[in-house]
């Protein structure tokens, strides 16, 4: 078991093996961030930049701190102050980021192929922070850890993505790698959002959310993303809330154990209701916890820290 690739571009080319050998790096690198001292010279020498062209909270600070506790330094590229505003192209501004002799590029761009696009020109590792609907691979890593972690297993578990599946980059990594490890995933959501197209991906695809929830193990609840979207895809938010806000109403038809995730931010009383999202079944500070131990496992897998190193 091992991981032989340059670049994390999405899940889709993933095998089993390498998905396994990431949440199974991710575990050690957990413990690291329980210490006092948080921090390892596993990656001493190494430079990331962070190269966001996208707004973002959780990936880019849990990036940062990877990098950080495994003694890379990093450099945040700030769209705003950058020559971008002056009409800089994406090649460009990577092919100038890349002359200061970076080891790894974490991208996020709103065009879905943009980490490829910049790996067929680029000597560094790239890692894909999100790239438009198409790949969020290190939230469905962070999101897989995190079911193994609360659920001992994923094979078999019953996983519903609810919501804005058209728009997601995180329902896309996440079919892809929940299928990969033999879950049973169930996508929720009104039509227009879903359509029967996603049943090629090989899940069972349902517009009613009610009975989609009986015998749940997961709900991973996602966001409307309005910044994705050029017209409005139903009627009212008040009808969307009817038919699709995990309330506590809802959530009393899924297994009684069954964890409730989101991989924000949240809409509070949108797609989830806030006594939900607060309650003992949420798990969604616990995917932004683990975001840090996944990030630090492929950082170190991309970038070849040495085992030994990890314990000094
Ligand atoms: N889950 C996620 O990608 O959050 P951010 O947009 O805050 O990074």
């Amino acid at each position: 078991m091992g991981f032989s690739h340059k670049h994390l571009l999405g899940i889709q080319h993933l095998s089993e093996d390498d998905i396994l050998s990431i949440l199974d790096t991710a575990e050690s690198m957990a413990e690291i961030s329980t210490r006092e001292v948080k921090k390892v010279p596993t990656l001493r020498g190494k430079t990331v930049i962070n190269l966001f062209f996208e707004p973002s909270t959780r990936t880019r600070s849990s990036f940062e701190l990877a990098a950080k506790r495994l003694s890379a330094d990093i450099l945040n590229f700030s769209l705003q102050a950058s020559s971008v505003t002056k009409g800089e192209s994406l090649r460009d501004t990577v092919l100038n980021l890349e002359a200061m002799n970076p080891d790894a590029i974490i991208i996020r761009h709103a065009y879905s192929g943009a980490p490829h696009f910049v790996s067929t020109f680029c000597r560094s590792h790239i890692i894909n922070a999100g790239d438009g609907s198409h790949e969020h691979p290190t939230q469905a890593l962070l999101d897989a850890f995190t079911i193994r972690q609360e659920k001992k297993k994923i094979k078999g578990l019953k996983i519903l993505i609810v919501g804005d599946i058209l728009h997601s980059r995180v329902a896309r990594s996440n079919i892809f790698l929940l299928n990969k490890l033999g879950a049973h995933v169930v996508l929720v959501g009104p039509p227009p959002l879903l359509p029967s197209i996603f049943t090629s991906l090989n899940v069972e695809v349902s517009h009613d959310f009610d009975k989609a929830c009986i015998d749940a193990d997961v709900l991973m609840m996602l966001r409307i993303q309005r910044e994705r979207q050029e017209k409005y895809f139903f009627p009212s938010i008040r009808e969307y809330r009817e038919l699709y806000t995990l309330s506590k109403k809802r959530l009393k038809k899924a297994k009684p154990d069954a964890i409730i995730m989101h991989p924000g931010p949240l809409n509070r009383d949108v797609e989830i209701a806030t006594d939900v999202a607060d309650s003992v079944q949420s798990v969604i500070l616990k995917q932004v916890e683990n975001g840090i131990a996944i990030r630090m496992a492929v950082l170190y897998l991309l970038l070849g820290g040495k085992s030994r190193e990890m314990s000094d």
